[in-house]
């Protein structure tokens, strides 16, 4: 980050011009060709973003909570099982074509803010989405980010604390992602900000919740979940979000037969299941 108030985007390096002569040789075997300047243009927008959203209220609500939750001190005192000094990583899934669409552009931005609030460096953080442009790459790889190029379809094994940042994604994303670190020990070490879950609760019929998002439904009961407050003028980009957590005292409650043998999730009952999956080898 370029300083403690304002965010810039690096100059375009002298290379650009033999660049333009690469994307020729990609047009010729017809991939997309990201278009010279784009990517400098878009990071522009998303600085400007950036730098927009660092005045709003919500955006210093949200940072309070944050750091409150994740440190010993505070209103909030440390009520996740995640301290904040051990986070060091992150994983964005689901962000969506930010040069196209607005609300991911507002989106990624606050993922950047989220990110040097909590002391993370840029780089530490992986993001994926499969309608990510040759583009929208560059322009993550030119942020800084490590840009993931196979679809995990969420089933990422944590080995330390992680933020998972998933805004708006698919309910399979969350369930695999659940699947993945189906422990008493894994759990705690997940830190998710994304679609409430008592949201996706009220409105699937407990049958089908339970029947196609096993995971998901179990820990509902014993999650620890947080709205974050959004703006009238932000509705649409940051409703329904909660910070939602797991500690080792409320998944005790559940019974030790819960961790044994998890079962991969198939989805067989689910024909419009809103992630995309892998292809099949
Ligand atoms: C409902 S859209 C949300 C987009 C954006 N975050 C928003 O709020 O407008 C869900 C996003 O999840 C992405 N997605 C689908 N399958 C995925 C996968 N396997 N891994 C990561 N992202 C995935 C989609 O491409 C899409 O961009």
């Amino acid at each position: 980050m370029a300083s403690d108030n304002e965010w810039q985007v690096a100059g375009r390096r002298k290379g650009a011009s033999s660049r333009k002569k690469k994307t020729s040789t990609v047009a010729a075997v017809d991939l997309p060709v990201p278009e010279a300047g784009d990517s400098h243009r878009d990071q522009q927008r998303i600085i400007q973003t950036l730098n927009e959203l660092r005045g709003e209220d919500f955006w210093s609500e949200w940072k309070d909570l944050l750091t409150g939750r994740l440190s010993d001190t505070g209103s909030y005192r440390g009520q996740t099982g995640v301290q904040i000094e051990c986070l060091q990583d992150c994983v964005c899934y689901g962000l969506g074509s930010f040069s196209t669409c607005v609300s991911a552009r507002y989106q990624l931005a606050l993922l950047l803010l989220l990110l040097d609030a909590l002391k993370i460096p840029v780089e530490h953080c992986s993001v994926y989405d499969p309608v990510f442009s040759l583009t929208e790459l560059e322009t993550l790889r030119a942020l800084g980010f490590s840009v993931l190029t196979e679809n995990e379809e969420g089933k990422r094994a944590v080995r330390q604390p992680t933020l998972f940042y998933l805004m708006h994604c698919g309910k399979a994303l969350y369930n695999n992602l659940l699947w993945k670190n189906w422990s008493s020990q894994a759990l705690p070490k997940l830190l998710i900000i994304g679609n409430s879950f008592h949201g996706i609760q009220e409105r699937m019929l407990q049958r089908e919740l339970q029947r196609d998002y096993a995971y998901l439904s179990t820990v509902m009961s014993v999650c620890e979940e947080t709205a974050l407050p959004c703006s009238q003028r932000f509705l649409d980009v940051f409703n329904d979000t909660a910070l939602i957590c797991f500690t080792p005292q409320s998944l005790s409650q559940l019974p030790e037969s819960t961790w044994v043998d998890p079962e991969e999730p198939q989805y067989q009952h689910c024909p419009d299941l809103e992630i995309i999956r892998r292809e099949q080898r």
